[in-house]
């Protein structure tokens, strides 16, 4: 069980999948996130519904950035946008994990990408609650 570091922080972004990019290279995204995260003390989501990219990554300051830094350059997607950055006073994940998404989810992720700051951390939470991931 991880502790949580005193300057836990959380970033929310979303993203599209690249246009020369396989919906399959989703499967190697996440295997280098676990391995990469779990080394770095990361957890949080992705969340994937096909075509657009959900990613909540919680962890100590520099790790979260740094690992934001290499996701930002990362050719696989496009249009990352941060939504929210800021501290965090306890985990909401026990680990990394993927989620999918599908239905009235998808639209949901197609709104947060219109939101920012406090009403995309709350739509957020509420794509969550669909998800079938673990806390
Ligand atoms: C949508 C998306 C999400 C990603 N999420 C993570 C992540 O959570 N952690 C991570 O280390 N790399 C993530 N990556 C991969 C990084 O962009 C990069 O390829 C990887 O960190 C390089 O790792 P390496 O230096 O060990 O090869 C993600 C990439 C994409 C396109």
């Amino acid at each position: 069980m991880h502790t949580s570091p005193p300057d836990l922080h959380e970033i929310i972004y979303v993203s599209t999948l690249a246009d020369d990019a396989p919906v399959r290279v989703v499967a190697d995204i996440a295997k280098r996130a676990r391995t990469n995260n779990r080394q770095a003390n990361i957890t949080g989501v992705l969340v994937f519904d096909g075509l657009h990219f959900c990613q909540q990554l919680e962890g100590c300051a520099r790790a979260v950035d740094a690992a934001m830094a290499r996701i930002q350059g990362d050719s696989r997607h496009r249009d990352v946008e941060v939504l929210h950055h800021g501290p965090l006073d306890k985990r909401r994940f026990r680990r990394f994990s993927l989620g999918y998404t599908s239905g009235e989810d998808v639209e949901l992720l197609e709104r947060l990408q219109r939101l920012k700051g406090q009403a995309a951390l709350e739509a957020f939470v509420a794509l969550l609650s669909g998800l079938d991931v673990d806390g």
